[in-house]
């Protein structure tokens, strides 16, 4: 008798029964997801023996380089998601604006908001990237929805997931009781349930950062990271290791595995961000899985799926990841905002590492 197998499809339905709140217009969308993360994950692993789209990629509404599979995977998911009847509109990292479902097709109650490649810069280098998703309802009754009807608080996604594209492809999904790890099976082409109700380890010995950005953090950043490096023989009293992937799908899967935090903060870089990711198809869906996994996620200042959008495209801090590390550098900025925190100088660069090891904490 073959081994019982539960698919991404069987067990989204069954979830949805179980819940009392059965939805056959969830299950499909998140249905017609998963089928676009497969296609993504095919035309991404084909690399440089893919297709190439007739125009090369340019510029996205952000002013950031997009890549040709930029385009492709936006495509993958448009095309895949927009005839089921389940959506009335999808707002993505790679369109402008709100893209309307074609007048053939039928409309739905939800929205899709999407990173249709997340991580592209590392598609030239063969490292890991991903897609990420968040699904809200449409007010009732409305049926063309304007960039309004996505300024959305993340609380209130119906559901949230990424994939990523690694060594293995795997889907990760919460619909707000707990999250799911899917893993592709090739042959059969099915998502099966491999890592059900993952948990976050409280504390961690790792954090994320691009520590080439180290002299436009704010304070309290700075002191958290000070602190991780001096290991042993600092406050934390253990010894931490860094990572960056430049990729948030594979630091967020990392931390869902064994922990630890991630942090793309605030910074002085470009006074007119207030961050580098953006709330709506990046912090917002990761907050939710990182949240139902028993983590939290923060900009410093507010928790993220608190935040009341203003724009699609916003931007937010994001620091996310095990809760007891989250808290303390919430904790961080709370005191430093009231004043009671020490800034901490450091020269930009200095010859014997990033980080001075005998760095001066002076009183702000
Ligand atoms: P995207 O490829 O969708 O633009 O997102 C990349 C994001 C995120 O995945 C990653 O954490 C961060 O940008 C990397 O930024 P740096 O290049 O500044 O390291
Ligand atoms: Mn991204
Ligand atoms: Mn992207």
């Amino acid at each position: 008798m073959p081994q019982r197998r539960t698919t991404f499809s069987q067990f989204v339905a069954e979830d949805r029964r179980r819940s009392g709140a059965a939805d056959a217009d969830l299950v499909g969308l998140l249905n017609d997801v998963q089928r676009a993360c497969k296609f993504v994950a095919a035309a991404v692993s084909r690399g440089g023996l893919g297709a190439r789209p007739a125009a090369a990629a340019a510029t996205n509404v952000q002013g950031e380089q997009q890549k040709p599979i930029d385009v492709v995977a936006n495509d993958i998911v448009i095309k895949t998601c927009e005839w089921g009847g389940q959506l009335c509109g999808m707002v993505s990292e790679e369109m402008a604006e709100v893209y309307r479902i074609p007048g053939e097709y039928p409309r739905g109650r939800y929205l899709l908001a999407f990173d249709p490649l997340d991580g592209s810069s590392n598609i030239d280098v063969n490292m890991t990237v991903g897609t990420i998703f968040s699904v809200l309802s449409a007010p009732p009754g409305v049926s063309e929805p304007g960039p309004e009807h996505f300024l959305r608080p993340g609380r209130e996604q119906v559901a949230a997931g990424f994939a990523v594209y690694g060594p293995t492809t795997m889907l990760i999904i919460t619909l707000g009781a707990g999250v799911h790890g899917f893993t592709l099976d090739r042959e059969p082409g099915a998502f099966v349930l491999t890592h059900p109700d993952m948990h976050i380890p409280e504390t961690a010995q790792e954090f994320a950062i691009n520590a080439s950005n180290e002299r436009f953090w704010e304070a309290p950043v700075r002191r958290y990271v000070e602190e991780c490096i001096q290991g042993k023989a600092g406050p934390r009293g253990q010894d931490f290791n860094m990572r960056w992937i430049a990729s948030m799908v594979a630091e967020v899967h990392r931390i869902l595995i064994r922990g630890g935090l991630f942090m793309y903060p605030r910074d002085t870089k470009e006074p007119a961000k207030p961050g580098r990711l953006r709330l709506l198809y990046e912090a917002n869906p990761m907050a939710m899985i990182v949240e139902q996994a028993g983590g939290a996620a923060s900009t410093g200042r507010e928790r993220i799926l608190d935040i009341v959008p203003d724009a699609i495209h916003q931007r937010v801090p994001v620091i996310l990841g095990s809760k007891d590390e989250v808290q303390r550098l919430v904790r961080y900025h709370q005191a430093f905002d009231r004043g009671e925190d020490l800034v901490f100088h450091t020269p930009l660069f200095n010859t014997r590492s990033l980080f001075r090891g005998d760095a001066v904490f002076a009183p702000r």
